[in-house]
């Protein structure tokens, strides 16, 4: 008997070859919806292509956030791309994952015993960062209407080195920023310049742990100290919100004795980003108060069109579940040990690439990755050199290095520096060919007679 031949795909499928489909052989639209519908592989193909043009994220030293993570870790995360982290009622056991995800943060970072830690997921350190600043300003107004003083003139004192996330607020939530600058050599706020800021009107203070611009630790404890002298002395209330964007999830394992947290008594909240050192896939990130007093009930949202009495503190609502799911794995899956491990391996990568920059003789290093496994360096003063850090980064991206080289803060914005974040997934031996390119694109410059170095604006370099 002869079976009739069924065609079950179109002849486009079948026929045409792959880049002489109509989709792939014509430049297409690309600011306007096209008005025909193409194949699935076509499109696929389409934009699986045009993203070969995006540089390689496993080379990619510029960023903070994970470029690697476990095929398990990722099959998870696909099983669970569906689920929307707000529909808590439908998603109970989603939701379980993030309540524990914040106990395990809570407890890693010292919550007092006997009293109520609270916290949640967000997007990222930014919307951490709103948050814990938000809760600042409501407890600081809440105090003030009590005392009948006047509410309209809100400071927070932080340094000229914040992430542009605290611009953000304070910009957006109308506060005046009170910037310590920085200068040559110091490059992280002080606590004699902090309390020279604060007054009656600060809402409280920002103290980093591994800043954007060098990795570096602020002094948090010294912070902490003179707050409580000077909240003692006038009875006001200035709290610490510690944005540990990276360092979160650095000292519990590497720096365990180091007091920043919440064995500090001014530490009222502290921000992580999971998808930086907590090892996830980008977007989430963590908060958590010291108290459910630290964290104003105004702010707190109670909704119930999900179904249940859903207590929500967010700015966006809807936010993909499986970024939690994939925290939950790396808290389960490496511990203590495993993540101790990987943050000390990256510590000794970070110190290898230092003593081998500075070995090369006309950089002088600004961070070594000490507190964070990340290194900076800039050109020697000195250094009769015919190139800039632009020119000698542009460079290395000719091997797929990316690395950003940027300006440093008002005050000492004429000073250039370059930037490697080390992370999980970038082996000694990837560091050894780095600098083996290093050391070629230095012979490069100096047969360059008559090269002048370029001048040019910062590149973006917060991520
Ligand atoms: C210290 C610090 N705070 C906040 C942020 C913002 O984090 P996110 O990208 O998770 O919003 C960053 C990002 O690099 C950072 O380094």
């Amino acid at each position: 008997m002869i079976h009739k031949l069924r065609l079950k795909k179109t002849s486009e499928e079948i026929l045409v070859p792959t880049y002489t489909r109509p989709g792939l052989a014509i430049k297409p639209a690309k600011y306007e919806i096209p008005d025909k519908e193409m194949l699935p592989d076509t499109a696929y193909t389409l934009i699986h292509d045009e993203l070969i043009l995006d540089g390689n994220s496993r080379v990619n030293l510029a960023t903070f956030v994970t470029t690697w993570m476990e095929p398990e870790a990722k099959k998870l995360m696909e099983e669970t791309f569906d689920k929307n982290m707000i529909d808590k009622d439908e998603y109970p056991q989603t939701a379980e994952l993030e309540m524990r995800c914040v106990n395990i943060l809570a407890n890693l970072w010292n919550a007092p015993e006997g009293e109520e830690a609270i916290g949640t997921s967000t997007i990222g350190s930014s919307e951490a960062c709103m948050l814990g600043g938000m809760a600042m300003k409501w407890k600081w107004r809440e105090r003030m209407k009590k005392l009948g003083k006047p509410v309209d003139r809100p400071n927070m004192v932080m340094g000229e080195n914040v992430q542009v996330c605290w611009e953000k607020f304070c910009r957006y939530w109308d506060i005046e920023p009170r910037l310590v600058p920085m200068e040559k050599g110091r490059y992280i706020m002080t606590a004699p310049e902090m309390i020279k800021r604060c007054d009656m009107n600060t809402i409280g203070v920002v103290g980093i742990m591994g800043t954007t611009f060098t990795g570096e630790y602020e002094p948090i404890a010294q912070m902490n100290d003179a707050l409580e002298e000077l909240n003692k002395r006038t009875g006001w209330e200035i709290g610490i919100h510690i944005d540990a964007a990276s360092g979160g999830f650095i000292t519990p394992f590497i720096q365990p004795h180091l007091k920043w947290d919440f064995r500090l008594k001014w530490v009222k909240s502290i921000n992580v980003s999971g998808h930086k050192y907590g090892l996830v896939y980008p977007g989430v990130g963590w908060i958590v108060w010291r108290t459910k007093e630290d964290l104003p009930e105004e702010l707190i949202f109670n909704v119930n069109y999900l179904g249940g009495d859903m207590p929500t503190f967010a700015i966006n609502f809807s936010r993909p579940g499986n970024q939690i799911v994939a925290q939950y794995y790396n808290f389960i899956r490496l511990g203590r040990e495993g993540y101790t491990s990987i943050q000390k391996t990256a510590q000794e990568v970070a110190m290898f690439l230092a003593d081998e920059i500075e070995k090369l003789g006309v950089f002088e290093m600004t961070s070594r990755g000490e507190d964070i496994p990340v290194v900076t360096w800039k050109i020697k003063d000195d250094a009769n050199v015919n190139f800039s850090l632009y020119d000698f980064t542009d460079r290395l991206r000719i091997n797929g290095w990316l690395i950003p080289a940027y300006s440093m803060p008002k005050n000492i914005e004429d000073m250039v520096i370059a930037r490697i974040v080390v992370k999980h997934g970038f082996s000694k031996d990837l560091a050894a060919e780095l600098i083996d390119d290093m050391k070629r694109h230095l012979e490069y410059f100096k047969e360059q007679e008559g090269l002048r170095p370029t001048k040019r604006s910062a590149n973006f370099h917060h991520s």
